[in-house]
C-alpha cells in the first residue's frame, strides 16, 4: 500500500513519531513540514489529498493539532473522504463503512501510541461494501453535482 503523509507544525512530531515506528518501512511519501515553523494547514492537507484522489497514493494520513482542519480541508477534493479519529473504534469504522482514504489525527489530542494502534487498524481494516457503497454512491452523487455549480 501506498501512502501520502503530511502534517503543519503542531502535528511533525506526531508524524516523526509514526514514520519512526509504526509506518517504519513502508511505502511512505512524506509531504512535510519538516519543522516547528507555522505554516498553513490547507496547504498541505491539499497536497495530500490531491495525490490521494489522482490515484498516486492508495491512502493519506494528516495531521494537525486536532486533526479537524485537515479533515475540514481535505474533504474538499474531489473524490476524498477524510475522517478525523481520536479513537481505535472510529478508525475501524471510518474504513468499514466509510471507506476512509484519508485518516485525520490530532497532534495534541492522541499520543503517539494511540495513534499508532489507531493508523495499525485503520491501515488493515477493510471497506465493507454492499449497503456502505449504496451510501458512498450517494455522496459521490452529491460531490459531482457540486463540482458542477
Ligand atoms: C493551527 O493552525 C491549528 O489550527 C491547526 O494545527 C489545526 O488544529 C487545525 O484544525
Amino acid at each position: 500500500m501506498t501512502i501520502a503523509i503530511g502534517s503543519d507544525h503542531n502535528g511533525v512530531a506526531l508524524k516523526e513519531a509514526l514514520l519512526q515506528g509504526v509506518l517504519k518501512g513502508l511505502d511512505v511519501r512524506d509531504f512535510g513540514v519538516f519543522s516547528s515553523e507555522s505554516v498553513d494547514y490547507p496547504d498541505v492537507a491539499f497536497a495530500v489529498a490531491r495525490a490521494v484522489a489522482s490515484g498516486e497514493y492508495e491512502r493519506g494520513i494528516l495531521i494537525c493539532g486536532t486533526g479537524i482542519g485537515m479533515a475540514i480541508a481535505a474533504n474538499k477534493v474531489k473524490g476524498i473522504r477524510a475522517a478525523p479519529c481520536s479513537d481505535v473504534y472510529s478508525a475501524k469504522m471510518s474504513r468499514r463503512d466509510n471507506d476512509a482514504n484519508v485518516l485525520c489525527l490530532g497532534g495534541r489530542v492522541v499520543g503517539p501510541g494511540l495513534a499508532a494502534e489507531i493508523v495499525t487498524v485503520w491501515l488493515n481494516e477493510p471497506f465493507a461494501g454492499g449497503r456502505h457503497a449504496r451510501r458512498l454512491e450517494k455522496i459521490r452523487t452529491q460531490e459531482e453535482s457540486c463540482h458542477d455549480e
